[in-house]
């Protein structure tokens, strides 16, 4: 007899339908699945196996064949047990319904029959819907992350015998729904805020205007001053987010497994901070059954790099493409895929080894070869890449002490939301959102400077000895600030703060 069951497989952030077509004749023993990798194929024989016979279902003595269509492309990962298993077990006529085409199958097996968690079912449950299949039996673990997916039966089920008694007919199981409303509209309060920041007015304006225009930044200081307080709560003053951006971060996150289960839909812009130790591997993804590395984690929020220096040169090297890209192609056994890493890079670093040249109070040890060397560690590509570059002094005593008000991140979330409307309308046509994104040729069109700005622009070149690349970058965020004061044209104090973002240009 032959079985066909459906399930789906993932290739980069998106499901695709595979067929489990399972033969079983009699004669000599033997198992063969052909359309899975090598190893997986062991793994999953061995799980299948050892779960049917220990559900105390009885395989007897058969020769079994399994296909996994599309044959041409290699699966991998454990989702495929289940509906080995169903397929099996409906062949030897232990399942009696006519309706199994109806359904999707999605879950590993453990040897002992149980339906374990696995990674991905929501881009699982999501390619499923879309493709018009109405009914998905899916891990009892994963109910609530499947369940987002409005219009689409879902079944919780946590063993193998369950699921047969469940298609049997014996057993009732009502279909799971997660109340995504409730979900997205729970705006529990951030436990950051900009307002725990004291002082720095400075180093928040040069937020706000990154947040604003989607700028990458660079912020430079003594060790303590704050670098890494400020970063924290960039997220809270970006753009909330769309539904449809919230279900793109939550598909990456469930591929890598870092949905909590009680949390089924990521609502808030991922922060993502890799230690200085990390591997390239960690921030690009990839590995046996790949899986989105931080960058793509970073998806449509921040990816923090504190102390920027202290990460291998190798690691800040393969950030460029995607940086640029807002993609990732990681190589396969069956061609590449593609995770998306749609971020907004920040990063922080001291001015030098010893982290006290320029600051007010302490003394810097280093000698200007040193802090020459530190700086040059950054690459010049790496540096290109960032829009602003700030300098974080050390908050006076006072300051921290004192009791005046501080705006909250709502009301700098407000002018940033105002300036990105501003931006949405101007690029409508265009294939981008933010200033940040601006080529050449539009930066022609877009940042057209008056001729006082023009003056004072010529004038700080000639004075810093500005690369071309300082710019356009320049330009870019005096297009960004124009749009926080709502003005069409770009103005002398525009260009003059835009001009105070690029400190390291001015050093070197
Ligand atoms: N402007 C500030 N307002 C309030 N607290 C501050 C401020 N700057 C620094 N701090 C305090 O100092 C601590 C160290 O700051 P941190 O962000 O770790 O500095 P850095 O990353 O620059 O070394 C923070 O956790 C915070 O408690
Ligand atoms: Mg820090
Ligand atoms: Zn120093």
């Amino acid at each position: 007899m032959l079985s066909t069951i459906r399930s789906i497989a993932l290739y980069g952030i998106d499901g695709y339908l595979v067929n489990v077509e399972v033969d079983i004749h009699s004669g000599l023993p033997s198992w063969e699945i052909v359309g899975l990798p090598d190893v997986s194929v062991r793994e999953s024989k061995e799980r299948v196996r050892a779960a049917i016979k220990n559900s105390q279902f009885d395989i007897l003595s058969r020769k079994v064949v399994i296909n996994l269509a599309p044959a041409h492309i290699k699966k991998e990962g454990p989702s495929f047990d289940l509906p080995i298993a169903i397929g099996i077990l409906n062949d030897l006529e232990y399942i009696h319904s006519n309706q199994l085409g109806d359904y999707v199958f999605i879950g590993e097996l453990s040897l002992d029959g149980n339906v374990n968690k696995i990674n991905g079912v929501l881009p699982m449950c999501i390619e499923a819907y879309r493709l018009g299949i109405k009914k998905v039996i899916v891990p009892y673990a994963n109910r609530l992350e499947a369940g987002v997916v409005k219009g689409l039966q879902v079944y919780p089920i946590k063993s193998l015998t369950e699921a047969v008694s469940f298609l049997n007919g014996t057993k009732k199981i009502a279909p799971f729904v997660t109340d995504v409303d409730h979900l997205f509209t729970d705006n529990s309060i951030e436990n950051v805020d900009f307002c725990d920041v004291k002082g720095q007015e400075n180093v928040k304006r040069a937020m706000e205007v990154a947040a604003a225009g989607a700028h990458n930044c660079l912020m430079i200081g003594s060790p303590g001053s704050g670098k890494t307080m400020l970063a924290k709560r960039i997220p809270t003053i970006l753009p909330a987010l769309t539904f449809e951006e919230a279900l793109e971060i939550t598909k990456i996150h469930s591929i890598a497994g870092i949905l909590p289960e009680d949390k089924p839909l990521v609502i808030k812009r991922p922060f993502r901070s890799p230690h200085h130790t990390t591997t390239a591997m960690a921030l690009t993804g990839g590995g046996k059954i790949p899986r989105p590395g931080e960058m793509s984690l970073a998806h449509y929020g921040i990816l923090f790099l504190d102390e920027l220096p202290e990460f291998g040169r190798y690691v800040l090297e393969v950030m460029r493409g995607p940086l640029e890209d807002g993609k990732i192609s990681l190589s396969r056994v069956n061609g590449a895929c593609t995770y998306p890493c749609n971020f907004m890079f920040v990063a922080s670093m001291n001015p030098c080894p010893c982290g006290y040249a320029g600051d007010a109070k302490k003394v810097c040890t280093c000698t200007p070869f040193q802090r020459e060397n530190y700086l040059k560690k950054i690459s010049g590509p790496m540096l290109d890449r960032i829009d602003i570059q700030v300098n974080v002094p050390s908050v006076e005593y006072q300051k921290l002490e004192s009791q005046e008000s501080v705006e909250s991140s709502v009301t700098i979330r407000e002018r940033v939301n105002k300036a990105r409307k501003i931006q949405q309308e101007r690029y409508k046509n265009l294939k981008i959102f933010s200033n940040s994104e601006l080529t050449a040729p539009m930066l022609q069109e877009f940042c057209v400077l008056d001729s006082d700005a023009k003056k004072i622009l010529e004038s700080v070149f000639e004075k810093f000895g500005l690369s071309a690349r300082a710019h356009a970058r320049i330009l870019k965020v005096a297009r960004t600030i124009a749009d926080l004061d709502d003005s069409a044209n770009i103005r002398v104090e525009h260009v003059a703060e835009a001009v105070q973002y690029r400190l390291l240009d001015r050093k070197f």
